[in-house]
This record gives structure tokens, sequence and C-alpha cells, in this order.
């Protein structure tokens, strides 16, 4: 038995696209036979700017059923909804005490953020509080995140630390662990940029959810490079080098072998081939996630999970509660 603890958090908004599955919902599947993997919709994070009501609610459904279709096995990992688990307010209300303003006032996250915006919410400053409560709660020894995470998680050890170092070991020292290069999926109008859900020009991603008609247009016209080969180099060729990579995850056919097998076939040939395979990925993950989400049992396997998470962070809270001097009850 592996005594690994993986935690990740998703945010239920904006559209997950094939960039996210690639990057992060094909890994997460990968790896959840080895040890304990908790997937939580971080629905208390998402209200620390604002939202439409009506979408949350409906963006928390998607992205849970997003998780399933993409592999998730709700019987090997723990997927739930954040604010089914009251124990994640409970621990990060602690935290903040623990936690000082200078600290989160380093967070780079938190001046991107906030710049320029009219309303900041409170929430907003204090958002890495509860990200550090989510991941201690459990006993966390991995953080699979992007770099833009790692500062957070390293907020997380400097919770755990100071909480420890006055009261005795409670917590769990997590570690971030960033992706490997590869399998990074680039935009499809700039393939310098990585593909991302707030790209403005609607054709840089592929959204899981959308029309594969529509997607197979966005790979027959996305940005390829001067020259007319088929060959994987990111410095001269980050266009084709980013539908190499593309249709190498899709297909399970590794770039090398790719290269060699369109060797002689010009650029539409092979966009071609990229966009057959786009397509049929996403025809069948739709019809995954359609059959999820019409089962009517999406609600009941988020409450399953959340019973389970329940279990674990519970003595834990109370632990931090009778250090910190709270009576118990
Ligand atoms: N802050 C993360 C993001 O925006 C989401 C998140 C919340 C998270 N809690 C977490 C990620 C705990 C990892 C672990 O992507």
């Amino acid at each position: 038995m592996n005594n690994k603890i993986v935690f990740s958090g998703i945010q239920p908004s904006g559209n997950l696209h094939i960039g996210n599955y690639i990057g992060a919902v094909r890994q997460w599947v990968k790896g959840q036979n080895d040890g304990l993997n908790i997937f939580c919709v971080v629905d208390m994070h998402a209200i620390t700017v604002p939202q439409d009501p009506k979408t949350l609610a409906e963006k928390t459904r998607e992205i849970s059923a997003i998780i399933l279709a993409a592999g998730i096995d709700p019987d090997k990992s723990l997927l739930f909804v954040q604010s089914h688990n009251p124990d994640h307010a409970n621990l990060g209300w602690v935290l903040n005490c623990y936690l000082s303003m200078g600290q989160l006032n380093r967070m780079i996250q938190y001046k991107e953020k906030s710049d320029g915006k009219d309303f900041v919410s409170v929430g907003l400053f204090d958002y890495p509080a509860l990200m550090a409560a989510d991941i201690l709660l459990y006993g966390t020894t991995e953080v699979p995140v992007g770099e833009d995470q790692k500062q957070h998680v390293e907020l997380t050890r400097d919770a755990a630390q100071k909480f420890n170092s006055k009261y005795g070991q409670t917590f769990v020292m997590p570690a971030p662990v960033i992706p490997k290069e590869g399998g990074r999926v680039m935009s499809l109008v700039d393939p310098l940029k990585k593909m991302s859900k707030s790209d403005p020009n609607p054709n840089g991603a592929i959204g899981l959810l959308e029309d594969p008609k529509s997607a197979r247009k966005k790979i027959m016209s996305a940005v390829t490079d001067s020259g007319s080969e088929v060959k994987y180099d990111w410095e001269n060729k980050p266009g084709i080098s980013n539908l190499l990579e593309i249709l190498s995850q899709f297909s399970d056919v590794s770039v090398t072998e790719l290269e060699k097998k369109f060797a002689g076939q010009n650029y539409g040939q092979f966009k071609t081939a990229v966009a057959d395979e786009v397509e049929k990925f996403l025809i069948g993950f739709q019809k995954k996630y359609a059959e999820i989400s019409g089962s009517g049992k999406l609600d009941n396997i988020l409450k399953a999970g959340v019973q389970k998470a329940y279990q674990i962070s519970h003595p834990k809270l109370l632990e931090a509660y009778k250090k910190v001097g709270f009576l118990g009850q």
C-alpha cells in the first residue's frame, strides 16, 4: 500500500478544454491506482470573484461529470464538492489566524486578480488560507498544480509549519508537484501561448463539451509554420509540434512514430488526421459525459464522496481545534 495522498482542487468556472484534459485530467486518471487521490470541486473558491448563482451551480455539476467521464472512478478516488464539507471553511478560519496579512499580500495571484478591479473581496485576499485548509485536512503529501499555484502550496507549507511548531505535529507537509513538460498543449492560433480558458480568441482552444464539428474546423484552421515538413521542432515549428503533441496524446502513438508516418505528406493531410482523432475523441467523451449527467447518479456520487471525505477531514479538524484550545463537545 502506497501512502501517497494526492489532493487536487478544481474551480467550477470557465470551460475545460483539451489542454486541461491532456495536461491535468488525464494524468489524474493515470495516477488513480497509486495511493489515495482526492478531487475537490472548489465552489467556495469560485465565489471569491463575482459569479452568477445559476451558472455556478451548473458548472459545479458539469465539472464533476467531466471528471467522471474522463475516467475518475468514484470507487477508487474521492470526488466531492468543497461546500458540502464544512470542515474546509472551519479549518480555513483557524489557519487565517496563523497566517499574516504580509504573507497573503505577497501572493502574486491576488495581485493579478485584484489589479484594476473596483471591488476586491476579502475572500479573494484570503483565498490561500482556504486552499491550505483543503490540502491540510487530508494529510496530503502531493498537490499537482500548475506553476501559478506553486506559491499557494508554499504558503500552505508555511501555515502547516507554523501550526506544527507551535502545537506539535498536526499537519503533514505537502509538496507541490508540477507536471513535467510534454503533454503541454498550446493555443491553436498562437502556439507560443498555452491553450487557455480565458483566451479572448475562441479559436485558440477546443472545449471538451464543444461540438466536434466546430473542433474539427479549429484544427483545420490552426496556425502552422513555414515549410511543409511534419516535424517535431518546438523552436522552428511550434504550430506543427503542438498538433503532433495533440495527435500523439489522443492516439497514444509516439511523436517519433507520427513523424515517420507523416513523412512526405503535406500539412493539409496531417491536419486532417489530427482533426479526425480529436473529433473521434470528443464524440466518445461527450457520449460518456451525457450518460453520466443524464443518469441521475451524479448527486449520489457526490454525496457518497463527501461522506468519505468527511471521515478523513473531521478528525483532523477536531485535532486542530483541540490544540488551539477550543472546548470539545
Ligand atoms: N487554486 C486552485 C486553482 O485555481 C484551485 C484549488 C483550490 C486547489 N484548492 C486547492 C488546487 C487545493 C490544489 C489544491 O487552480
